[in-house]
């Protein structure tokens, strides 16, 4: 049987390289288009680049999402059949420091995917994924959130997304196009990138216990997201690409957490028990009781607040309703709150003393 074809952008990021392992399991050829970088940026792929590039299932190009030749190029030359457009200015903060570089990669980037396949007339051969996010919610119209719920982005990265959305969806009733948009909600592991809250959070909570860092500095502790694992979620799109037609699907688990929640529970899988005491930006966590035996003693502050990781405009609360995806994709989340939390920690803490014994 012929092997499908897999185009992924944004192949170097958490969500490209779970996909990137779960499609070459399945058999399929992955083409990835990766950025030049003065430094390297392929650490979450090398390994499969190591193993899958001998028998060349595994290729990729240089390659940017502001560059529409070159998109176009690639597309033609690859021919694709199903495309994953992942690539953004993911960073939701500082999507308001470059909100013209987030407008340019995370709107007219997908216009530029989307317009290359009709140009090169792929449009009856190629499926599209694009990587719709919860934060087009923004400031959440009803609780919780579905296909059918209003739209109310609070960034320049949740504007931008909004036109990719819209995009997709016209390119698909204009043109016929079998394009898809998961409205992902968040989704983190071991493999998230380090700016993002819960890998802050764990990576400092872990360095925090083997005596490494003194304080992890937070910014909003109150907004509540619906936090899933990635692997799960990369799961649902190749799903959507393979139903029998293009439409709109809302990922989430249907549960959410605090960022404060998420940092209790990311310092008791240490052995360290936090109490939040005080108010607004004098709010702190305390250890109320520990395990750890690494000069932390009850009464320590470990958490404080920084007012510079406040956004100018925030999404509070993010909960998703999936109804649809769980009926008519069968798609259902692996892992719960805890046994993320749990893993991205112990991944941390690996990390955190292999970090001293290579000091
Ligand atoms: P990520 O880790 O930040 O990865 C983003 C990827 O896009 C990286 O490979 C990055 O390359 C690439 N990229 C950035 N700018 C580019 C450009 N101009 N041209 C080509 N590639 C570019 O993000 P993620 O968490 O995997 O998310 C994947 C996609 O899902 C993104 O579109 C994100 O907005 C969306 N999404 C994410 C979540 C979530 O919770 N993770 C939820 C909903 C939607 P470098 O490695 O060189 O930086
Ligand atoms: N990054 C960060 N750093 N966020 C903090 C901090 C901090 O020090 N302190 C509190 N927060 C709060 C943010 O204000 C936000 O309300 C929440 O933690 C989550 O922030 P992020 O982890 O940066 O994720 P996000 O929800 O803004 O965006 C992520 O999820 C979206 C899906 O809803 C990104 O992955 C987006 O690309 C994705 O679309």
């Amino acid at each position: 049987m012929k092997r499908k074809v897999a185009l992924i952008t944004g192949i170097t990021g958490q969500d490209g390289a779970y996909l990137s392992e779960f499609l070459l399991n399945k058999g399929y050829i992955v083409h990835g288009i990766k950025r030049r970088s003065s430094s390297f940026n392929t650490a979450r792929i090398d390994h499969l680049f190591q193993e899958a590039s001998k028998d060349s299932t595994f290729i990729l190009h240089y390659g940017d999402l502001s560059d529409s030749l070159n998109i176009t190029r690639l597309i033609r030359d690859i021919s694709p059949d199903e495309i994953y457009n992942l690539a953004a200015m993911s960073h939701v903060k500082v999507s308001f420091d470059t909100p013209m570089y987030t407008a340019n990669i995370d709107g007219i980037g997908t216009l530029r995917i989307l317009e290359a396949v009709r140009l090169l007339k792929l449009e009856h051969k190629i499926k599209i994924y694009q990587a719709s996010t919860s934060e087009l919610y923004g400031n959440a119209q009803e609780i919780p959130q579905n296909e059918n719920t209003p739209f109310y982005p609070r960034s320049p990265y949740g504007v931008a997304k909004l036109y990719a959305f819209w995009i997709t969806k016209n390119y698909r009733e204009a043109y016929n196009i079998f394009a898809s948009n998961g409205i992902l909600f968040n989704h983190e592991s071991p493999l998230r990138g380090e700016t993002f809250v819960s890998r802050k959070i764990t990576l400092a909570a872990t360095k925090i216990s083997i005596g490494e860092q003194k304080v992890l500095k937070l910014g909003n502790l109150n907004a509540k997201r619906d936090w899933g694992h990635a692997k799960d979620y990369i799961e649902s799109m190749w799903m959507i690409l393979q139903h029998n037609k293009p439409d709109d699907w809302v990922i989430a688990t249907g549960l959410n957490y605090s960022v404060r929640d998420f940092t209790i529970k990311s310092f008791q899988k240490l052995g360290i028990e936090l109490e939040f005491k005080g108010t607004g930006v004098d709010e702190v966590g305390v250890v109320n009781k520990t395990e750890s035996n690494n000069n932390i003693s009850e009464g320590d502050i470990l958490v404080r607040i920084d007012p510079n990781y406040f956004r100018p405009s925030e999404v509070n609360n993010l909960l998703g309703d999936s109804t649809k995806a769980r009926k008519v994709l069968k798609w259902k989340p692996r892992y719960s709150f805890d046994s993320l939390v749990d893993e991205m920690i112990k991944s941390d803490l690996e990390l955190a003393k292999k970090n001293i014994k290579s000091q």
